[in-house]
């Protein structure tokens, strides 16, 4: 049955859904449903602030790259004035889209329809034959429809496409000091490797989203086989090594202790890149962090933006490059998503040490990635399931793990960091947490 506008139906369902949630259960109609995924773009993707690039796509005034917020397409831009924007790229005369390249730098768009031109801030600028057909027209009303707030932390910008939006410091809460700790530890930062990665793949977004905020128990079986041929030097510590933070706004992160020996330093990095990082700009606590050994592996920014960070190579036994991807789980219909993949450099690094971190990215969870074929073929499930009649019937999939002392997860002692950190990855709290967040945004007004 349909949900339509999220009629008490819908609203039944949810709180099922809630409850399901609770006992760490959790019904697999939610990776695949029509109504679901309209009221995802309606309710989520209108509503939180969602990533649309880093500031190094776009450093100079004219430049732009298109992007998608749910699926709805927009420009952003770096108008004249050097302010970011974000434009529907729909002509508000007949809809076309104004901007048919993927990216470029211009100070204006004119729409291949009738002709009529916007500056690259959105606003009205003219038409053919305007004193003709347009003696009287409302410019300042007649411009692109443009989101009304944009704003970036640590180089990644995010748009929030409601009015009412709480500030994008607010919305990211405790997941701000993470990112300090993985993009700000130096003045130069860190910039795209090149274009986004993008391909399509056959299952739900929220299959990705849900992976990267704290399912490091999956690698010691679905990416067995990199560890068998010694890609993964010890595949077991994957799980028994990496634990959880759970931040709240459904923000979670997998955390792991320091992974290589001297004379690799901080973050895993080795002494050629460290030696650029300049960690007093970082405060004691995010310091100790470092200092400490730890690194983020992965996280997710709800609603779907993951990071991996990790060492790796190309060859086994080769040079364990740090390697940093921004990847975002762009939703095409309930039953596909479409991933983009941002490989991430160091400004300050040394250009053989990028190339290395880049290859390594590619590697792993590029389009050919060896993690990234391995995750999307076990993610095809969930559209299996979700169109399966007997399924959709009364299953319910397992969200148990660690749910009340019901396995080997407990609070980490002493925590310096925001957030909860659990011992061990043995667990799906950050999971059920991250489900329990899009079924409040779901079911909100
Ligand atoms: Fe754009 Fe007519 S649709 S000018």
């Amino acid at each position: 049955g349909g949900y339509g506008s999220l009629n008490g139906t819908m609203q039944a369902f949810l709180s099922e859904v809630q409850k399901d949630l609770a006992q760490g259960m959790l019904s697999p109609r939610v990776l695949n449903d029509p109504d679901i995924h309209r009221a995802e773009l309606d309710r989520i993707f209108t509503k939180c602030w969602v990533f649309v690039g880093h500031v190094s796509e776009i450093p100079s005034p004219g430049d732009y790259v298109l992007r998608y917020v749910g699926e709805d397409q927009f420009i952003l831009a770096r108008d004249e004035q050097g302010e970011i924007q974000l434009l529907l790229n729909n002509c508000v005369h007949r809809a076309s889209p104004v901007c048919r390249a993927e990216k470029g730098n211009t100070s204006h768009f004119r729409c291949p329809y009738h002709g009529w031109i916007y500056k690259n801030s959105g606003e009205w600028n003219g038409a053919p034959h305007r004193a003709k057909a347009y003696r009287t027209i409302d410019t300042a009303r007649w411009g692109l429809r443009k989101a009304p707030h944009v704003d970036s932390y640590q180089g990644l910008i995010f748009a929030c496409l409601d009015p009412d939006a709480v500030p994008l410091r607010e919305y990211l809460g405790d997941m701000c000091w993470y990112l300090d700790v993985i993009f700000g530890l130096n003045e130069q930062g860190m910039r795209a490797a090149g274009d986004p990665h993008r391909w399509i793949v056959p299952a739900n977004w929220k299959s990705g989203a849900e992976n990267f905020v704290g399912d490091a128990y999956h690698v010691q079986s679905a990416h067995s086989s990199l560890g068998d041929i010694g890609l993964i030097p010890d595949n077991s510590k994957s799980v028994t090594e990496t634990f959880h933070i759970a931040l709240e706004g459904g923000h979670g992160l997998i955390a792991i202790p320091k992974a290589l020996p001297e004379p690799f330093g901080v973050g895993n990095y080795p002494p050629e890149v460290t030696s650029t990082f300049d960690l007093d700009r970082l405060d004691d606590d995010q310091r100790a962090f470092l200092e400490s050994g730890y690194g983020v592996v992965g996280f997710t920014i709800f609603p779907n933006l993951s990071l991996f960070q990790a060492p790796g190579s190309t060859e086994v036994g080769g040079f364990p490059a740090v390697n940093t991807s921004l990847r975002q789980w762009q939703p095409r219909g309930p039953e596909q998503f479409e991933l983009w993949n941002w490989p991430m450099v160091w400004n300050s690094a040394p250009p053989e040490f990028n190339q290395a971190s880049y290859d390594a990215a590619v590697f792993s969870f590029g389009p050919s990635g060896v993690f990234e074929q391995d995750d999307t073929v076990v993610w095809r499930g969930g559209p299996m399931v979700g169109r399966s009649a007997f399924a959709r019937q009364d299953m319910k999939l397992n969200f148990q793990m660690g749910l009340d002392g019901m396995s080997d997860y407990e609070p980490r002692p002493d925590w310096m960091g925001p957030g909860e950190a659990s011992t061990s990855a043995f667990g799906e709290r950050n999971q059920r947490r991250w489900w329990q967040r899009w079924s409040e945004a779901l079911a909100s007004s």
